[in-house]
């Protein structure tokens, strides 16, 4: 039986009407009337503290919200998540990234497969290789120690690794220089080519399928570089891969003893805690890879087991729904306070956009509302003199996540109390505005007539809405607790649209035709017709070829 939609459950129905009502409502006087707000909407979780007090909502529009979560039956598709069951219903496959990140001691069997043994075997040999890299003891064909590991890959085969290595940079192994090699763009590759010696590189080919475009053309590329620097019998010290699919790994000639399998039940945008981590578990050691998956862990618990009104993903999930739904914005900010998360924005896109960026429900009905919103975002300090102009008086409401460590791994103090200030203010800001009272306050002692005409300028309207998300530390733990945070706050979501969160059918298209065109661009002689405009195109680059 299908789901009913959205809009005409009970729960949705009473979130409307009292939307209504909400439409007035002012943070400011929120605030004011409820000295308890911060403690009331905030909570602690896998080392993570979250203030959500500042949204325009009140304890009806949660208690509404979370009754929402119940109809729409989160708690019993989460259950099945995490019990193997098959919900990636149109590739009939289970989501199981948690999984990846359970103990040893786990017990989980999915279709007869000890689903913990086979993931916990693999994690031994990543803690083998990884530890033979980082010592020394493996070596390249010359005899010398490995400097550069270049990962090859794209999408959820790039983005969680560089996101993660360049996260934990202060633990990163000092002889290992990490690079990450994922666009089709010869430029990409050509940048780290340069740079590298063929006798201390290691190469990472990662790619869930093995037969993406642009990972298998970068690593043919890489392939070739190496074999002309090198003897080819030299190749397995020097080129390792990440797959599903053993059989394309070994046609491509890495050897199946130099290649780390996981499952088709892990999503490519899911996938950092499995054998795609294999770069994070290279610069930072075994160890704090260990604690990076503990630290989703950590969540996974947290979210399997509190109720929703104390459960930090889904609360992350409803009041995002709240904003896409009923304040209506479009895109939502990723604002990390803090430079080493700087490619956290660029991941989410990926988990959030390619997770819920879709228009049918499960069952193929439309979805009858607006689904996932733009994720978009670069760190704080820097946002600020860019584009946040837009986000304190644009016309769009665009809803923003602080994310801030308490302590930094520096010794520059000054420094960070200067950012988490600027964080805090910021936050501030959003939420009370300035009205045109106290512009005019500020503005004492000019003549009236321009006071008046300054006025419209320097109003803020406030009563834009953020979460702020602390950490102690950002380190191995917090990173893994964050990741797992959102990927939930994304499962959560993807039920209260009833979209299958978990397939990307969206972007076949436009990899079809590129097969296509980039024949027709090889110099094909009889291109396919195109529309006038690609035609077009495609004739202005096969003249300048
Ligand atoms: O762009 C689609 C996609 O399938 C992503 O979902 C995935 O993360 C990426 O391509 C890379 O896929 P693969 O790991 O199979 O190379």
């Amino acid at each position: 039986m299908s789901e009913p939609s959205l809009t005409s459950s009970a729960s949705f129905q009473a979130l409307e009407t009292h939307a209504i009502e909400a439409e007035d409502w002012q943070m400011r006087s929120l605030f004011a009337a409820d000295p308890q707000r911060f403690e009331r909407m905030s909570l602690e979780a896998a080392g993570l503290f979250l203030d959500y007090s500042k949204n325009r909502l009140d304890g009806r529009t949660l208690e509404l919200l979370a009754a929402l979560a119940r109809e729409r039956g989160v708690e019993q598709r989460r259950d099945a998540m995490f019990a193997g069951e098959k919900i990636n219903n149109t590739e009939h496959r289970a989501v199981l990234h948690t999984a990846l990140r359970a103990p040893r001691e786990a017990k989980l069997v999915v279709d007869g497969q000890d689903v913990i043994a086979d993931v916990h075997a693999v994690l031994d040999r990543i803690k083998a290789f990884t530890n033979a890299v980082r010592s020394g003891e493996w070596l390249g064909h010359t005899g010398k120690p490995i400097t550069d590991v270049v990962n090859i890959g794209i999408g959820g085969s790039d983005l969680g690794p560089k996101m993660a290595c360049l996260a934990l940079r202060p633990f990163a192994h000092p002889r290992l220089a990490m690079h990450f090699v994922s666009n089709v763009d010869g430029h990409d590759i050509e940048a780290a080519l340069e740079r590298l010696d063929p006798e201390t590189t290691l190469f990472i080919v990662a790619s869930k399928t093995f037969t993406t475009a642009e990972t298998m053309m970068n690593a043919q590329t890489a392939r070739r570089w190496f074999v002309e620097r090198a003897p080819e019998s030299a190749l397995p010290r020097h080129f390792v891969a990440v797959s599903t699919n053993t059989e394309a790994v070994k046609d491509f000639g890495i050897d199946p003893a130099n290649m780390f399998p996981f499952w088709d039940w892990v999503g490519g945008r899911y996938s950092v805690w499995s054998a795609i981590g294999l770069p994070v578990a290279l610069c930072v050691g075994f160890g704090y890879f260990s604690d990076f998956l503990a630290g989703a862990h950590a969540m996974d618990e947290h979210f399997r087991s509190a109720p929703i009104e104390q459960n930090m993903p889904v609360l992350l999930g409803l009041i995002g729904f709240w904003n896409r739904q009923f304040l209506g914005c479009p895109s939502v900010t990723i604002a990390p306070y803090h430079q080493d998360l700087a490619r956290f924005p660029a991941y989410l896109q990926q988990l959030e956009m390619e997770s819920n960026g879709k228009r049918v429900t499960r069952d193929g009905a439309p979805v009858d509302t607006p689904t996932c919103p733009a994720i978009w975002g670069e760190p704080g300090t820097n946002g600020q003199h860019a584009y946040f102009q837009m986000l304190h008086q644009g016309t769009d409401v665009t809803p923003i996540d602080f994310i801030a460590a308490l302590s930094p791994s520096h010794e520059l103090r000054h420094h960070h109390t200067a950012l988490l200030a600027n964080c805090f203010a910021q936050s501030e800001a959003f939420m009370k505005g300035k009205t045109p009272d106290e512009v005019r306050r500020d503005l004492q002692g000019l003549p009236l007539a321009e006071i008046e005409r300054l006025v419209p300028h320097k109003t803020f309207p406030g009563n834009r809405p953020s979460n702020t998300i602390l950490m102690e530390y950002l380190n191995p733990a917090s990173l893994g607790a964050l990741i797992a945070l959102y990927e939930h706050k994304t499962f959560v979501q993807g039920v209260l649209w009833d979209v299958n969160s978990f397939d990307q059918w969206g972007v076949e298209l436009g990899k079809v035709l590129a097969k296509k065109i980039e024949a027709e661009l090889a110099g094909e002689p009889q291109p396919a017709l195109h529309d006038s405009s690609t035609n077009g195109l495609i004739a202005r680059a096969r003249a300048a070829i």
